[in-house]
């Protein structure tokens, strides 16, 4: 080959080497998805809520072109907190609950919370709560409807990205809330940062071992109380049963592997008449002081139905005196 002819090809190459590599870095800082993200509210520890994939699906995919090994079966394993977050995502995404009003379901409309709002409502005020953690917060549809609402800095966390987002816009004007994206069995509740914590029809669509996880979370923040659910003992399997998550169970946190001790006192959470007469939906609320995990017997005590549905009930017997200082004692 001819020198000059050689010297030309060797340019031609390097332009298109030159070329290539310009087209390759302009595509790579694609700027789509640099700035539209910049425009949405930040979400506190998004980030790491990111699914992960798990390897045993990585090495499945990898070696399909390949001929199967012939003795060894992978069988492919869920990571389990990508699968609850993806559980709440796809719930919450095609409103799995099925309710018009709220996606966080039936049980998060105002007319079915009347009565649970009382009840923190007093909570709220007796114990002169001033930072309160809603987590899960939902799409926070009813909260605000609480009495003494404006008098609490109040933050709401939950494991769903979008609604949290949502709720952010929502909620844009009304300076005492916050809003942060949290695994309540992940990541650490701030420290020292609330003095009662909600938690909501939450552990009961949750494996044990996550809810084991939410609930000691909230007892190291070092929170002084706790509103949580519990149902009748008598219902469902009679103890608490490993789920998969967005599924439900009957949840009890006085039973094994909870052995919360004694609440303060409780009531009736749904005030919904249709919901309130559904067993599936028989379900009270109550207030604990913290902390409570391991400190019980593991025997659940059994609600008083027809009190509850009066009122408040006592439990301990500082929910009894704490009753009979606001008057709300009945007399048996
Ligand atoms: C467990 O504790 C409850 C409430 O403190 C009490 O009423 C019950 O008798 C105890 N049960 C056992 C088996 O110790
Ligand atoms: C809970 O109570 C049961 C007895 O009802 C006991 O076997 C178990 O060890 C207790 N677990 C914890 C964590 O306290």
């Amino acid at each position: 080959m001819n020198p000059r002819m050689s010297r030309r090809m060797r340019t031609v190459l390097l332009l298109l080497f030159i070329c290539t590599f310009i087209f390759l870095l302009s595509s790579l800082r694609s700027p789509a998805t640099d700035d539209a993200t910049n425009l949405e509210p930040s979400i506190p520890a998004a980030s790491k809520l990111q699914p992960r994939v798990p390897d045993q699906i990585l090495l499945q995919q990898s070696s399909e072109a390949e001929p199967a090994p012939p003795v060894e079966v992978v069988t492919p394993q869920v990571d389990p907190d990508a699968e609850r977050k993806n559980t709440f995502v796809s719930i919450f995404e095609n409103n799995g609950w099925g309710n018009p009003e709220s996606r966080s379901g039936p049980g998060s409309t105002v007319r079915n919370t009347a009565r649970i709002r009382n009840f923190i409502d007093t909570v709220i005020n007796h114990f002169s709560i001033q930072t309160f953690l809603d987590a899960p917060c939902g799409d926070c549809n009813w909260q605000p409807g609480i009495p003494s609402f404006s008098k609490i800095a109040y933050t709401g966390a939950d494991i769903v990205p979008n609604v949290i987002i949502q709720n952010m816009r929502k909620y844009l004007y009304k300076p005492n809330m916050r809003f942060v994206n949290l695994d309540l069995a992940m990541d650490a509740v701030p420290h020292d940062a609330f003095d009662a914590i909600l938690c909501r029809d939450a552990i009961q669509h949750l494996p044990l071992e996550d809810g084991l996880k939410i609930y000691s979370n909230f007892q190291r923040s070092g929170a002084k109380y706790l509103i949580t659910n519990f149902h009748d003992p008598r219902k469902g399997n009679f103890q608490n049963t490993n789920i998969k998550p967005g599924d439900f169970y009957h949840n009890n946190p006085l039973l094994p592997p909870f052995n919360f001790s004694l609440p303060l006192f409780y009531t009736i959470d749904a005030s919904d008449e249709h919901l309130v007469q559904n067993m599936w939906e028989r379900k009270y609320v109550a207030v604990w002081r913290l902390p409570v995990i391991g400190l019980g017997n593991g025997t659940a005590f059994v609600p008083d139905e027809e009190a509850a549905k009066k009122g408040i009930v006592p439990v301990s017997d500082e929910g009894r005196s704490i009753l009979e200082e606001l008057g709300l004692l009945r007399s048996a």
